[in-house]
């Protein structure tokens, strides 16, 4: 299975739920579907005479870099079930009828593995590269055999009661085939974290830092909870202007506003955009950054975070974009901060 993927066993498992922040709906949903895996016993008895069937399936999506695969890998480990996580892609072949046998060879694996130890996750990452025009299939044909196989399999699955967890995840939903996607009990999405979450995001991987005896300026969260008060108070006088709760993704009016208002730049706004992943990869530039000067001030770590980006950038939310462009347009005339880079 090796060849497909990589197979975790829970003691092998850093990641914890806890260290993805947010995302608490999810995480109910979540822990409700572990549950049940690990009670795979009782669950299809009790379904039995219902005649519904079990079908433990999981869709994951939304934007590269916010929690998908992290968050399934602190489950396992939470509850102690091992998981294999396959390389889609790895699995697709141009070959005429070679995908279709290499998805039955990991399901088949992985029912193995699930009979003997009672309970195992088979998470295929990047699911779209079965049967989207992504995949490198060329044949149409051989596309739509490739899905029903796939379908078939789970199909397979959910009737001989074996105790395995099918995880699909993708940041091309759009892409994906909808039969694939029906197939899925539940759909669960992943989004950019919106400035409150932000906030919490960066605290957290300042925190991280700190437990580990980095030298981190206490200012920086005294100025995080200071730009924070202000996009709040914005935020709540704009709510209460337009009589509804205004998102910072639906349209430029926060940003524009807080422009307006207080004509500069901080952490919580420059990584409008970010997914949780880019705040990592910025706090890990900060820590090479930091080693030099012994502590990270805020500015090492503003300038950290402003050199890696946003995935904002790279995938197709032209709404956060040009949301983005305006508010930095704006901001770059009249702010004394570094202008950010042009996107
Ligand atoms: N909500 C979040 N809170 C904290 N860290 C996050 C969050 N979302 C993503 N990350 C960070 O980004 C890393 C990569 O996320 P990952 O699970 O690989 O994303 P995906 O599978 O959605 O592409 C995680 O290990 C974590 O460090
Ligand atoms: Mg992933």
């Amino acid at each position: 299975m090796g060849k497909f993927g990589a197979i975790y066993f829970p003691s092998d498992i850093k990641e914890s739920i806890d260290d993805i922040i947010g995302n608490e709906t999810k995480k109910e949903i979540l822990d409700d579907f572990f549950k049940a895996l690990k009670k795979y016993d009782e669950f299809t008895s009790q379904l039995k005479d219902t005649n519904l069937n079990p079908n433990l399936t999981i869709l994951l999506y939304g934007p590269p870099g916010t929690g998908k695969t992290s968050l399934t890998r602190g489950y396992a480990k939470k509850y102690n079930i091992p998981i294999c996580v396959v390389e889609t892609d790895r699995l697709v072949s141009p070959l005429l009828g070679d995908t279709i046998k290499q998805i039955r060879r990991v399901v088949d694996l992985a029912a193995e593995i699930a009979r003997e130890r009672k309970s195992f996750i088979l998470f295929f990452d990047e699911i779209d590269a079965i049967g989207s025009e992504r995949s490198n299939i060329h044949e149409v044909g051989e596309i739509k055999r490739a899905v029903i196989s796939f379908l078939q399999v789970i199909d397979r699955i959910n009737y001989e009661g074996i105790p395995l967890a099918i995880i699909g995840a993708t940041n091309h939903q759009n892409q994906l085939d909808s039969a694939i996607w029906r197939r899925f009990t539940f759909h669960l999405r992943f989004d950019f974290p919106d400035y409150r979450l932000r906030k919490k995001i960066i605290e957290s991987f300042l925190k991280k830092l700190k437990n580990a005896n980095i030298g981190v300026d206490n200012s920086i969260f005294n100025k995080l909870d200071e730009e924070y008060e202000e996009i709040q108070s914005i935020s709540k006088a704009l709510s209460k202007k337009l009589g509804y709760v205004i998102s910072e993704f639906e349209n430029n009016l926060l940003w524009n506003e807080y422009s307006k208002k207080f004509k500069k730049e901080g952490l919580i706004k420059l990584t409008y955009g970010y997914s949780g992943s880019d705040i990592e990869r910025g706090t890990r530039v900060a820590l090479l950054k930091a080693i030099n000067t012994s502590i990270l001030t805020y500015d090492l770590f503003y300038d950290s975070m402003l050199l890696v980006g946003g995935t904002a950038i790279h995938v197709e939310r032209q709404d956060i974009l040009s949301a983005k462009k305006e508010v930095r347009n704006f901001s770059a005339t009249k702010n004394t901060q570094p202008s950010p880079p042009e996107i």
